[in-house]
């Protein structure tokens, strides 16, 4: 995730605006700044890797001359954050400045194509392929917003993206497929951002640029036309009411409830792996004997659910450890056949670094999976994937999770194949299902994201919680547990619910709530005798399962209906959404801040 800001002044100098409102898209990741500015018909870069307010004053960007420019704050996913990756990037001739938020997908095959005709390239970035096609289409002798339009065409993945050139020096050409963009129009100029918190000190006349869509800005207005046959739209200006505090979070009154939102558009992101990557992971985790799964705290319980996939579709012996005890549990066990895979969204995570180190020693195979690159992980792994979920302000963890396990789901339904040991016709249909996971967890939100407070309201006064589940879903319910209890406060606990007979069953007296996770599948059965031993003991049973599933209707007190088809190994994902929210409305309810729990740290970097 990246920001991005551009603006057309009628006079004075556009970049202290540019600086103004990137940092107001600081949240979007700021681990690079780039603004372009065009004056007197010449283009001016200045960027490099750091913080905003640092890059800035270093490189004085502040004092940038001319009414017209382009800013770029990043979040790195192709390319370390270094200086050369940074935006904007440019053409061979230094004359088309382009600032990008998404990932294009099929860069590698346009990078060959364009190094093939004699372009050359600076970074690493998907990015700089745009300014290289345009200044290509360009050689045809046509203008610069057709060129950027045929360029367009032929980019798969998702972009917002704003342009600038001298060639026509008094507009700013934007576009928009999947990552968010809007135009905003005062009496002073126009402006283009990835959100209005960007331009609301401006204006809050705005308009929303939709998939699909190109937009030329310039000091009188915008023109809208669609990429595909550049037929024109119509959009009236329309007014925001939002505060300058609503506007950060999108409206929404915490980080947190913005990120739960957030996830169909998360996941949508982390299943645009980059192949490549992919097959590297598959190919060393194929040479295992055994396969650890290290992480802390939320991540430990994507790797425990990733182990019943791993397990139960690549059939490869998995374990999932807590990274702080890694070292003691398993540390003289690992070795040169031993694979680890790391899951860390920060990548700094103290505990899972130092399992690292230790298997590293042992030469043991080291894989991560992480949200951050360029942190410490991705530096100390063999090989690694980045998540890209976007950055995560509020300290529980969300959207991050949910996007570990569909990383990690791929991978296992990758292995699965390479190892043959389900048949393909089976894989074709679990990956045709793990490419539905956003619109089912779409549906859930629509469903409950109102609807959970009744629920709220209703166990608001508990003082004991217990979740509840069998296989895949005992992960699941460890992590609706820490969710509540991280924001909550509540005390809680979570078991595999065989396990729940053998000790936590005697703390369920009369009226004790206990959530049971019951998707459809294997372990429905046994957990309908789990939710009977509960009831016959006077617990209060509320149901996550599949919507029309009578028989667990019929014997909870209160249900949380999910969509049909989500098949069970892939459940954590949908499931844990309507706790998540649970968590989330029950801790604004006791007047608490779910953004900053007590005592708690995003990243937690000491022992
Ligand atoms: C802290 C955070 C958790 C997070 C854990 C692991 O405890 O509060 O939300 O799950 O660290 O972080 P990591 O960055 O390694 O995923």
């Amino acid at each position: 995730m990246c920001g991005i800001f551009g603006a057309i002044l009628r006079e004075g100098r556009v970049a202290p605006l540019i600086h103004d409102g990137l940092k107001r898209l600081e949240y979007r990741g700021y681990d690079s700044v780039g603004f372009a500015t065009l004056h007197s018909g010449s283009l001016q870069v200045r960027k490099d890797a750091g913080g905003i307010d640092e890059v800035v004053s270093s490189l004085r960007m502040d004092e940038m001359p001319g009414a017209i420019g382009i800013g770029h704050t990043r979040w790195a996913t192709h390319g370390a954050p270094e200086m050369v990756n940074a935006h904007p990037h440019t053409d061979c001739e230094g004359k088309i400045a382009v600032i990008h938020n998404g990932v294009i997908e099929n860069f590698m095959e346009l990078k060959e194509e364009l190094i093939n005709k004699g372009h050359s390239f600076k970074s690493r970035t998907d990015t700089e392929i745009i300014a290289h096609l345009v200044e290509e289409e360009m050689k045809g002798d046509i203008e610069l917003g057709e060129a950027i339009l045929k360029s367009l065409k032929r980019l798969e993945g998702s972009y917002a993206l704003a342009i600038l050139s001298p060639s026509d020096p008094e507009k700013i050409f934007c576009a928009r497929h999947e990552s968010p963009l809007v135009l905003g129009v005062s009496d002073d100029g126009v402006f283009c951002a990835s959100d209005v918190s960007a331009m609301l000190p401006y204006t809050n006349r705005v308009v929303y640029l939709r998939n699909g869509e190109f937009a030329v800005i310039d000091v009188e207005g915008y023109k809208i036309t669609k990429i595909q046959d550049g037929s024109p739209v119509e959009r009236e200006l329309q007014e925001v009411t939002w505060s300058l505090e609503m506007a950060e979070k999108q409206g929404y009154p915490h980080f947190m409830l913005k990120e739960i939102y957030e996830q169909p558009k998360s996941l949508r992101g982390s299943l645009r792996l980059q192949q490549a990557y992919l097959d590297l992971l598959t190919t060393l985790l194929d040479r295992g004997r055994e396969l650890f799964l290290v992480a802390a705290g939320t991540s430990y319980h994507s790797c425990v659910a990733a182990s019943y996939m791993f397990s139960k579709l690549a059939k490869l012996t998995t374990f999932p450890a807590i990274s702080s005890e890694f070292v003691e549990q398993y540390g003289s066990s690992v070795g040169t056949d031993s694979i680890i895979l790391a899951v860390s969204q920060s990548g700094e995570t103290y505990d899972t670094l130092k399992a690292i180190d230790h298997a590293r020693m042992r030469a043991a195979t080291v894989l991560g999976v992480t949200n951050t690159v360029g942190s410490t992980l991705t530096r100390v792994s063999r090989a690694y994937l980045i998540q890209q979920s976007g950055p995560e302000i509020g300290v529980a963890a969300t959207k991050t999770f949910t996007s570990q396990l569909i990383v990690l789901a791929q991978l296992a339904l990758k292995l699965a194949r390479t190892r043959g040991k389900i048949s393909q016709d089976e894989v074709d249909d679990f990956e045709e299902r793990l490419m539905r996971v956003p619109s089912y967890v779409e549906e859930t939100l629509e469903r409950h994201g109102k609807g959970i407070q009744a629920l709220v309201d209703k166990y608001a006064g508990e003082k004991l919680f217990v979740f509840l589940g069998r296989g895949i879903s005992s992960a699941t319910a460890l992590e609706a547990r820490l969710k509540l209890l991280e924001l909550t406060y509540v005390p809680s606990l979570a078991y595999p619910a065989g396990e729940s007979k053998h000790g936590p069953i005697s703390i369920i007296e009369e009226g004790v709530p206990v959530i049971f996770l019951c998707p459809r599948g294997e372990t429905r059965k046994d957990i309908i005798g789990s939710i009977m031993e509960m009831k016959a003991r006077g617990a209060r049973i509320i149901s996550v399962c599949e919507e029309g599933d009578r028989e667990i209707t019929m014997i909870s007190d209160d249900i949380i209906e999910m969509p049909k088809g989500i098949p069970e190994v892939l459940s954590p994902i949908p499931y844990v959404v309507p706790l998540q929210l649970f968590a989330y409305y029950l801790a604004v309810q006791k007047g608490l801040d779910p953004d900053k729990p007590r005592n708690l740290a995003k990243s937690v970097t000491v022992p």
